[in-house]
């Protein structure tokens, strides 16, 4: 379903107060959309708002408390009217380990990014489904295509938001809301920063939010990118299961 981006679509983007996030909010905001910024540094989100060329409105929140996030959805809604667009982009990544297995660290990606996500959909499905439109857009990531090294938590967690907005694609399709995957490649923000091996294809968050918001008003239900990345992990999800760690011999192991 092709969606317009301009001229008062009133949008509520979940983790905007860095990286990909906060440059979709300044995209959308720059496109005439009205936009309402969550996450839980309120300082940034002030900061996006005071900097945004167009309508940014703050409204802090921590995506892993149930009651706050229902309560931040009612509040853009009474702000905007309605929500046509919730874009569910906020996400924890921390380094992992099967020298130090620690299944609270696993938790710690669930809680975030999967309950995160969840939460985000709970928080705009029931007035979605009451107007029969809108439209959901959740960020998860190529990495999510298979299983990569170290990537036990946060590549289960984007795993599991593909599979879970699939679904939801299919169940939400009689009540006319759109649903969208967003899988991004390497993109330079705060949490690829600490990543010291190299990154392929790496690129801009702005680029990463031009390229974003071209896919939504394309209605595209899968929106991945950048090209090269793309095709590898593609080609990537047509190993067989049993010859995929076997490739992995051959790439150096990461410190
Ligand atoms: N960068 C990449 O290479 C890449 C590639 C593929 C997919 N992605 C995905 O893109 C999304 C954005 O990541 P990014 O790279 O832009 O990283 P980022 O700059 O670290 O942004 C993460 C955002 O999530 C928010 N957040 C984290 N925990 C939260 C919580 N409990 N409640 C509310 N907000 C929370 C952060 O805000 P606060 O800390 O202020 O709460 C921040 O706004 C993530 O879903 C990530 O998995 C990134």
């Amino acid at each position: 379903m092709a969606m317009r981006l301009q001229d008062g679509t009133r949008v509520w983007v979940c983790g905007a107060s860095s990286g990909i996030g906060a440059a979709l909010a300044r995209e959308l905001a720059g496109r005439g959309c009205r936009v309402a910024a969550s996450a839980r540094r309120a300082d940034r989100l002030d900061e996006l708002a005071g900097s945004a060329r167009g309508e940014v409105v703050p409204v802090p929140v921590d995506v892993t408390d149930r009651e706050a996030m229902m309560a931040a959805g009612e509040a853009v809604r009474e702000r905007f009217g309605a929500i046509d667009l919730a874009i569910l982009n906020a996400a924890y990544w921390g380094g992992f380990s099967v020298e130090a297995w620690d299944t609270e660290v696993i938790r710690r990606h669930f809680d975030t990014n999967v309950i995160g996500m969840a939460h985000g959909i709970e928080a705009v499905l029931a007035d979605m489904r009451r107007r029969r439109s809108g439209a959901i857009a959740g960020m998860a990531s190529l990495a999510g295509y298979r299983g990569l090294p170290r990537s036990e938590a946060y590549g289960a967690t984007k795993a599991a938001e593909i599979n879970m907005l699939e679904s939801l694609r299919i169940d939400l399709r009689p009540y006319g809301i759109a649903v969208h995957t967003i899988c991004p490649g390497f993109v330079h923000t705060e949490l690829t920063a600490r990543n010291t091996f190299r990154m392929p294809f790496i690129m801009e968050a702005d680029d990463a939010a031009r390229r974003i918001a071209r896919g939504l008003e394309r209605g595209r239900a899968e929106i991945a990118f950048p090209l090269p990345m793309l095709l590898l992990m593609k080609t990537a999800k047509m190993v067989p299961v049993r010859l995929w760690a076997e490739a992995f011999r051959l790439v150096p192991p990461r410190s």
